[in-house]
């Protein structure tokens, strides 16, 4: 094992969490010094697939409101959202938009100059700020550039974490770096664990191959709970066959979503908000017309309906919509200035994560989470689009801000790193994964788990489709598969993938258990057999705690500040 290498906070992941952290940590004491370790390179962190937005209040002289974004987004989580969470998140959002301005951000301007905003589903007002349809890309870029400015920020790219160290504080993580395959003991005061959402256990996704709940599954190993993972987000439109996202900004420029006799049938589900209801609403929109006979058929086999861009016109598709038009052209052989393009609903966001409170913090002291991997519970059952990058860069800077504070509160204090969680980390990578036996295929274990998880655990569920599911996921994890073929030291990709697989097994389990044991519909967990949002018994947050024998469950209280919850109606 290589020499343990000491940083005073460690920062996992290099999307937008992990970037805004990394400056403001930095920010906060230039003598601290902050390490981003991130299994790949930075500008390949999934984030950089964000396109439509994010929700900000910018112009309340022309009629937008904090209270408006405040109450949107509760509205939208179907009432799970903490409330004093979603207040956090759209007091600090304005800030953060013109910080990025300030940082350099090509946010799209209107013709008065000011910045752009969009319409996007859910919003009393059009809030979603946007740069053409690239918002990720552009992000990433400034807030990587603002980061290569301090130099108190190490970049570790393509370093692969494998586990958090931990006796009643964050001491640690350990991790395999990649290049060399040298398995190393990272030592700090602080951390935070921004590796992004596990959508990557569905096959239909909008995520990167690489997005995978490694983040999750070592905080859920090192005892932390997992909380609310059966909310699982179905973008509306998913490009067929792929899954690429079409942003929803394509519905927010005015976009229409058609049946297969030519209707805009959202009319009939959502006639206040039509196109731009949540996403969930208009998911099971979707869903109910092809069940219904009216989607268009696919060669995949999977019926879709069409967003139709076509009178948008060349010039406003050319320049706002740029990006999502080549996906067309490349991935569906369509031109949205010419014709309506296939869609369907495909998983996108996971609502739940690492159990966090208001300020991001787990359960551990000294560790913190921000973006897709934590559930502070700003988004409930449902999250608005836009909301997510929103998230990303509040609760980046919010955590890095406190681990700093307490990296320098924690300076003088020695600690020291258990040497059997070290070596139980190599024994159950190396020995149980990298030297395991068994001939069963792990790559067709992944995929027999995420076709799984789409035919059991998509839009609609119910018990006997996510119980078979359980046991078909138990039953793979049970398997002989646990083995690397691929022996070489050095960049082993082989090894990775299983490790991720590991991961994926265990969240899916969560994801399933937390699904069967919610016993409603709420938000984006819609049960066939519980239809109705059950407030009396439901009204709480789902928690998963690791035990060798599969998830622990427990509920946790909801925040509620000043809003009683109500029917959703749009
Ligand atoms: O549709 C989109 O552009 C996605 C935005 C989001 O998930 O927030």
């Amino acid at each position: 094992m290589a020499d343990a290498i000491s940083h005073d906070v460690l920062i996992i992941g290099s999307g937008l969490a992990g970037l805004r952290a990394a400056i403001s940590a930095a920010a906060a004491d230039r003598s601290l010094s902050v390490a981003v370790l991130s299994k790949v390179q930075v500008m390949r962190s999934h984030s950089v697939s964000a396109e439509g937005g994010t929700a900000a209040v910018l112009y309340e002289e022309e009629g937008d409101n904090p209270e408006s974004h405040i109450y949107d987004t509760i509205k939208g989580s179907d009432f799970l959202g903490d409330q004093d969470v979603a207040e956090r998140l759209v007091k600090n959002m304005p800030f953060e938009i013109y910080q990025m301005d300030h940082w350099g951000m090509p946010w799209s301007r209107r013709k008065d100059g000011r910045i752009a905003q969009r319409k996007f589903g859910g919003y009393s007002f059009p809030r979603a700020t946007f740069a053409q349809d690239k918002v990720g890309f552009y992000l990433m870029q400034t807030l990587y550039d603002t980061c290569l400015k301090y130099d108190n920020i190490h970049f570790y790219n393509e370093w692969f974490c494998t586990s958090i160290l931990r006796d009643s504080a964050f001491r640690g993580v350990t991790a395999i770096e990649m290049k060399t395959g040298d398995f190393t003991v990272f030592k700090a005061p602080a951390g935070i664990i921004c590796t992004g959402g596990a959508g990557r256990i569905f096959s239909f996704s909008t995520y990167a191959f690489s997005s995978t709940p490694d983040g999750l599954d070592m905080a859920f190993r090192a005892g932390l709970a997992l909380k609310d993972m059966e909310f699982v987000q179905f973008h509306p439109t998913g490009i067929m066959p792929s899954g690429i996202l079409i942003t929803e900004g394509a519905r927010g420029e005015g976009g229409y979503l058609i049946n297969n006799k030519g209707e805009r049938f959202m009319s009939k589900y959502a006639p206040g908000k039509m196109e731009l209801a949540p996403r969930d609403v208009v998911s099971r929109s979707m869903i109910k017309e092809i069940q219904e006979g009216r989607g268009f058929k696919h060669e995949t086999g999977f019926d879709c309906m069409k967003l139709d861009l076509t009178h948008l016109g060349a010039e406003r598709i050319k320049e706002v919509l740029a990006g999502i038009r080549e996906i067309g052209i490349k991935f569906s052989g369509v031109d949205i200035i010419d014709e309506p393009i296939e869609v369907r609903p495909v998983c996108h966001y996971m609502m739940g994560g690492i159990h966090a409170n208001v300020d991001g913090a787990t359960e551990l002291p000294g560790l913190w989470t921000a973006g897709e991997a934590a559930c502070n519970s700003t988004h409930g059952a449902n999250r608005l689009g836009a909301n997510s990058t929103s998230e990303c860069i509040v609760w980046g800077r919010i955590t890095g801000e406190l681990a700093a504070e307490h990296a320098v509160a924690e300076k003088t204090r020695s600690s020291s790193i258990s040497q059997e969680q070290v070596a139980a980390e190599e024994k159950r990578i190396y020995d149980g994964i990298f030297r395991g036996a068994g001939s069963v295929n792990p790559y067709d274990v992944r995929k027999e788990m995420t076709d799984t998880m789409d035919a059991k655990a998509y839009v609609f569920r119910n018990e006997e489709g996510l119980s078979s599911a359980l046991k078909k996921v138990r039953e793979l994890k049970a398997q002989m598969w646990k083995h690397v073929d691929d022996k070489a030291k050095e960049y082993n990709t082989n090894f990775t993938n299983v490790m991720e697989i590991d991961s994926m097994l265990r969240t899916a389990e969560v994801v399933l258990v937390g699904a069967l044991n919610r016993k409603e519909s709420r938000g984006a967990h819609a049960r066939t057999d519980y239809p109705v949002r059950d407030d009396a018994n439901f009204l709480r947050h789902t928690l998963a705690y690791h035990t060798p024998e599969g998830p622990r469950m427990d509920w946790h209280p909801v925040v509620f500040t000043r809003y009683a919850p109500v029917e959703r109606k749009y």
